[in-house]
């Protein structure tokens, strides 16, 4: 045993009602709208997790001032036309695709030079996909090959009609955020629906934003718009390893509180309530984003098939998914999901990996992988790949194991769930 290495050992049933951390993407989000704000915000239920932290760690860099607490934020910011900072700034986005993405989207217009860099799994993920839009609306970025870091320059930014190639929300955000600064209209059409935070919080705070069919449209932000006060719901993506520990061991039930319902974001649920699944929805409400209670029972599953048009509603939840498979009765399918291969890792190949050394019977495709289950677990030594959504999959496959589960690098759940192990030891038996 390493210190760098964790043991999970089989459990009995999982029980209780918790609390979850805020949902990772709404929070990166009221951050960067606190700092296009000028004046106050107040954000609480915060996710703080490395990566909202990164971003707070950028948004500092632009004159942005914080006050943090354990859950709750403080900003104070000069506002979106007010942004400073010297000459070629280092922004430090660490593992954060979603910081750097939707940042560069508005350092695209500023007055100062920005470079923007992160740590070695970052550096592997491709950024042609934001280049190229904001390049086609005057910025001026250099990369190395596409990857980072990324010097961008200042320009004056004008307004497009851009068609996204892969349905990504961050994709969608970085032109939305660009066209706050660009003259005229920009517009950005999806072929397929992805997450629509930033949507609904630009209608939030007072900036107008349309939609047409699967276009959305935004103009030049004429005015400072003013601070605001917000909670965060609930992390989906998170719920889901919970969800998942409670639908496999038998004699489960938990209560998963104030967890975001926003459509776009649990096809996950539908997903398992077709496969036999027993989650029950209560409490809803409504603040921009829906939210409620989820309780969920153990139940028996059968196999499921998720393809391209519902990936995206789903893309941060198939690790844990096809963990899932693995105990549902018949063969899953899940194609499609190339995306998944330039995410914090290749989570096709690391998904597969690790299933199979736990003794899972399960095929890897270039866009996705076939599961044929019930397949008991055994224990083993597996390597969470610094991925956050790997290694929280490995530590519910240990929950439902026959013997234990060793994770090497299992401190990058921190990522985005800091309170992981925490809750876990709340609610196993
Ligand atoms: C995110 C969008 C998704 C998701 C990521 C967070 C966001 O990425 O996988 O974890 O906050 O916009 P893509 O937009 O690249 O699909």
């Amino acid at each position: 045993m390493t210190e760098s290495m964790c043991t999970i050992n089989p459990a009995k049933y999982v029980r209780g009602k918790i609390s979850l951390p805020g949902d990772k993407s709404i929070s990166h989000r009221s951050l960067i709208f606190a700092a296009i704000a000028k004046g106050k915000s107040k954000i609480r239920s915060l996710n703080t997790g490395v990566d909202v932290l990164s971003t707070i760690a950028c948004l500092q860099k632009v004159g942005v001032h914080f006050q943090l607490g354990r859950y709750t934020v403080n900003v104070n910011s000069p506002g979106l036309f007010d942004w400073h900072a010297e000459d070629k700034t280092m922004f430090n986005c660490g593992n954060s695709g979603t910081t750097i993405r939707l940042l560069s989207g508005l350092l695209a217009g500023q007055t100062f030079s920005s470079i923007l860099y992160g740590d070695e799994s970052l550096s592997r993920r491709p950024m042609e996909r934001i280049i190229e839009p904001l390049t086609q609306m005057n910025a001026i970025i250099k990369s190395t090959d596409n990857h980072l870091p990324l010097t961008i320059y200042p320009s004056k930014l004008k307004g497009i009609h851009y068609t996204l190639p892969v349905a990504s929300a961050q994709v969608k955000s970085a032109i939305l955020f660009a066209g706050l600064l660009a003259d005229g209209k920009t517009h950005v059409t999806e072929p397929v629906p992805c997450r629509d935070h930033t949507e609904r919080m630009m209608k939030m705070v007072g900036i107008p934003i349309f939609k047409k069919k699967n276009t959305w449209t935004v103009h030049t932000l004429k005015r400072p718009i003013p601070g605001f006060e917000y909670s965060v719901p609930a992390d989906p993506s998170s719920a889901a390893f919970w969800v998942a520990a409670a639908l496999l061991l038998p004699d489960s039930h938990l209560v998963l509180q104030n967890v975001s319902l926003n459509p776009t974001r649990i096809a996950y649920l539908q997903l398992l309530n077709k496969a036999g699944a027993t989650i029950n929805v209560s409490n809803e409400q409504n603040n921009y984003e829906p939210f409620g209670d989820l309780l969920v029972k153990s139940s028996s599953l059968q196999g499921f098939s998720i393809s391209s048009n519902t990936i995206p509603g789903l893309i941060d939840e198939i690790p844990i998914l096809a963990l899932v498979a693995t105990q549902a009765h018949g063969t899953t399918h899940i194609r499609g999901a190339q995306e998944l291969r330039v995410k914090e890792s290749d989570r096709i190949a690391t998904t597969v990996t690790c299933l199979k050394t736990l003794g899972a019977s399960i095929e890897e495709h270039q866009d996705g992988m076939t599961i044929h289950g019930p397949t008991p677990l055994k224990g083993g030594k597996v390597n969470a790949f610094m991925d956050h959504r790997i290694a929280m999959t490995m530590v519910i496959a240990g929950l439902i194991a026959s013997e234990p589960v060793y994770i090497e690098d299992y401190s990058v759940v921190d990522i985005s769930y800091p309170d992981f192990f925490e809750t876990l030891e709340k609610i196993r038996y």
